[in-house]
Formats: structure tokens, C-alpha cells, sequence
């Protein structure tokens, strides 16, 4: 369990604002989220990490339990690959970017790396690349699992991939092109392992949306199942089946057409993660903001905390206060561009001007994007300071 004064008493020299991830939750997710894999491989999901010395450390620790990267961006791929990461699909797709020649690159040298499709002009560009530079290039097709019920669009609008009869559409158009090798097959079940069902902030809507959960996943799965049949059909030899995320572990294992699952929020496990009936994790990473400031009796005012997370406007998109607990945002201002005020309720720790703060994010890679360092925990001690892609000087979205 962790405790304020421990926290506080850890970080006493370093400045603020800071974020830390502490090992021994990271290491109690990882061991939640391989057991409820269920045996399945795990693909690590980048964006939600952000840290190049967490995927080594996660590989490292349970390299049996892992099967590559899923990453965000085609430059990420590549500058992951130049490190000597290997087995990485490229989970969205991007059409303006140089990258692709330096992808044939390291596709003849028989690295490991497939890039997402999901229509016709994908793979023109795709096969001219393929053409331009004697190569054939691996693709995964990303098969759409959005579900309609009346009056409800059950899903999320990304690939035009819609049905069995959109694939063997474009499986058609496939054997013209002679650059291109179908390697894998996507179908991210966005409505069940990105929507929460326990929030706290929709309190009406958890239990339709639990409803809807139960009656997509069959539908989910013998879409899925049904576009991995036609590619084997078709010829396709199909190297990876990949379905699910942090919310949908518990289902995407049982489908049979599944060969890995990705993950990335659960092993950080930030606040929309607690929001789920199904699992609970440990909030594994945090950071802390400085007291500048006592507007008031029993208010306190902190420096930075306005890192709110992407998605539709909700309050379950802001920071929330962590530790000490008995702190509250103040509704008209929640957490400012340089400034955060709280309300300190009667059993808050008595705090201190310079004191630190401790607030989660409500997701869990883009508090990345505000840290250039991670300080790494372990028995709430300092074991290290690792840099995330913002230390690095990548900002690739
Ligand atoms: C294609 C895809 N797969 C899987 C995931 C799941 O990632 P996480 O485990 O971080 O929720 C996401 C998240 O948005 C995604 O876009």
C-alpha cells in the first residue's frame, strides 16, 4: 500500500513537478494482466507506455508472456527498429510519411514489422513502395468490430473494414498487387476494452453499456473469426491474429481466432482503468505537483496539473487528486494550465507549502508527453531515472 509521508519523505530532493512509476505495482499489473491472459501472447501496446526502458523491462522480466510491439506511428516503428526492438505491427495508418523506404530497409533485413490497411489506396501506396524497392510488404489488415443495435452504433468509426464481404473485396484487389503480403489480421474491440462500465461519472449509463458489452461480444467474435477464415481461405498464411486491449482481456481470450491480445494502459493502470467491473489494477504510475499556495483556510493551490487526457469532454478525462487523500478539485477551475487549487477536507495530511502532491492521470501513455523523465520506485526508493520519447526528443503525434 502506498503511503503519503513514505512518497513525500522518497522524493524530498528532486523538483517538481515530477512522475514516477513504481515497480512493485508495475510488477503486481504485469502478473494480473499475464494471468488474465489466460496464455495468450500479449502484444505490448507503445502509446500506452511511452518509455523505452518499460518495454525492456517488461519484455525483459517475462519475455515468455510477450510477442512485440504494437506501435503508433510508422517514424516510431523505425527508430524502434534502428534500437534493435524487433516484431513490431504498426497499428494506424499514415500515407504522407518518408518512413516507408526506411521500413524496406529493415524489411530486408528480415526484421519483423507489418503496417495497417484498411482499404484499396493503403495498398497502392504500399505496393508502389513494395515495387519501388524489390521487397514485398507485410500488412495486417484492421477489420472494423463496431456493432449496431437500433437507434445505437455500438463502436467506434475508424477502418472502412466492415464485414466479411469488405474483405473479400479487397483480398480481390490484393492479387493484383505483387509487393504486397498479407502477415495478420486486427480486429480491435473498441466498445468493450475502451468504454468503462463501472464510472463513476456516468453512473446511468454503466449498466446499458454493460448490456451492450454482453451482447456484442459473440457478435465480435464470429466477425473476427469469420475474416480470419476467409483470409486462411483465400491463401493468406496469416502469421498473428490480434484483438483486444487493457478492458477486454477477459473476452478477446476466449475467442479462438485470436493468436495475441495488446496491452499497454493496464500496466501503468491509470484512473479510466479503474472504472471497469471486470478487473482492477493497481495504479502503478502517478506524479506529483507542488503546494505554491493557500488561497484560502483549507484550500491549497499547486503549480502545473492541467494534463488532461484526449477522448469526448468528461470530468473522468481530468487528473484526480491521489494521495494525500481527502483532496478535492474545485469544480469551477479542475486542474489549470499552471495552476491547481484543491480543497483539503479535514482528513487530509496537514499540508505544507513545497510540500508534493500526488495526482494519476486519467490515461495512461500521454502522461508522457508532459515528463521528460520517469523516476522508477522500487520499495519506495529511487532506483532510477529512465527517460520517456519526450525525453528522448520524440514527439511523434
Ligand atoms: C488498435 C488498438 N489496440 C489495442 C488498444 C488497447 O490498448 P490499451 O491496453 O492501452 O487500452 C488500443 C487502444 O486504444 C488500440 O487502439
Amino acid at each position: 500500500m502506498t503511503n503519503y509521508e513514505d512518497l513525500k519523505d522518497t522524493f524530498k530532493f528532486e523538483r517538481l513537478p515530477l512522475a514516477y512509476v513504481n515497480l512493485d505495482l508495475l510488477d503486481s499489473n504485469i502478473e494480473s494482466i499475464i494471468k488474465a491472459a489466460n496464455g495468450m501472447k500479449i502484444r505490448v501496446a507503445t502509446k500506452s507506455l511511452r518509455c523505452r526502458e518499460i518495454f525492456d523491462y517488461l519484455v525483459k522480466t517475462h519475455a515468455d508472456s510477450f510477442n512485440g510491439f504494437m506501435c503508433f506511428h510508422l517514424e516510431e516503428a523505425n527508430w524502434l527498429l534502428d534500437q534493435g526492438v524487433d516484431n513490431i505491427l504498426v497499428a494506424y495508418p499514415y500515407f504522407r510519411s518518408l518512413e516507408f523506404e526506411k521500413i524496406t530497409d529493415h524489411i530486408k533485413l528480415n526484421k519483423k514489422i507489418s503496417v495497417m490497411v484498411d482499404c484499396i489506396e493503403h495498398l497502392e501506396v504500399l505496393n508502389e513502395v513494395g515495387m519501388k524497392n524489390y521487397c514485398h510488404i507485410p500488412v495486417c489488415l484492421d477489420l472494423d468490430l463496431s456493432v449496431r443495435f437500433p437507434f445505437i452504433y455500438f463502436g467506434v468509426y475508424r477502418s472502412s473494414l466492415k464485414s466479411e464481404k469488405d474483405v473479400e473485396k479487397l483480398l480481390c484487389s490484393i492479387n493484383e498487387m505483387k509487393h504486397i503480403k498479407i502477415v495478420g489480421v486486427m480486429g480491435y474491440e473498441a466498445q468493450i476494452a475502451g468504454v468503462t462500465d463501472n464510472n463513476p461519472f456516468q453512473k446511468l449509463l454503466n449498466i446499458p453499456i454493460r448490456i451492450l458489452k454482453k451482447l456484442s461480444i459473440s457478435r465480435i467474435h464470429k466477425r473476427r473469426q469469420k475474416v480470419v477464415k476467409l483470409c486462411r481461405d483465400k491463401g493468406h498464411d496469416l502469421e498473428y491474429v490480434n484483438g483486444g486491449g487493457t478492458g477486454s482481456l477477459d473476452s478477446t481470450t476466449l475467442d479462438y481466432s485470436c493468436t495475441e491480445v495488446t496491452v499497454g494502459s493496464g500496466f501503468y493502470s491509470p484512473t479510466l482503468f479503474d472504472y471497469y467491473k471486470g478487473f482492477k489494477y493497481e495504479p502503478a504510475a502517478a506524479f506529483a505537483l507542488e503546494v505554491t499556495r493557500k488561497p484560502k483556510n483549507k484550500m491549497i493551490t499547486c503549480a502545473g496539473g492541467g494534463y488532461v487526457a484526449s477522448g469526448a469532454n468528461s470530468l473522468d478525462k481530468i487528473p484526480k487528486p491521489y494521495l494525500p487523500t481527502g483532496l478535492k478539485l474545485e469544480p469551477n477551475e479542475l486542474c489549470g494550465e499552471v495552476q491547481t487549487p484543491l480543497h483539503v477536507k479535514k482528513s487530509a495530511f496537514e499540508l505544507q507549502i513545497g510540500d508534493p502532491v500526488f495526482f494519476r492521470h486519467a490515461k495512461a501513455g500521454e502522461l508522457c508527453e508532459r515528463f521528460n523523465e520517469i523516476i522508477l520506485l522500487r520499495d519506495n526508493k529511487i532506483q532510477a531515472k529512465v527517460k520517456t520519447y519526450r525525453g528522448e526528443g520524440k514527439c511523434f503525434l
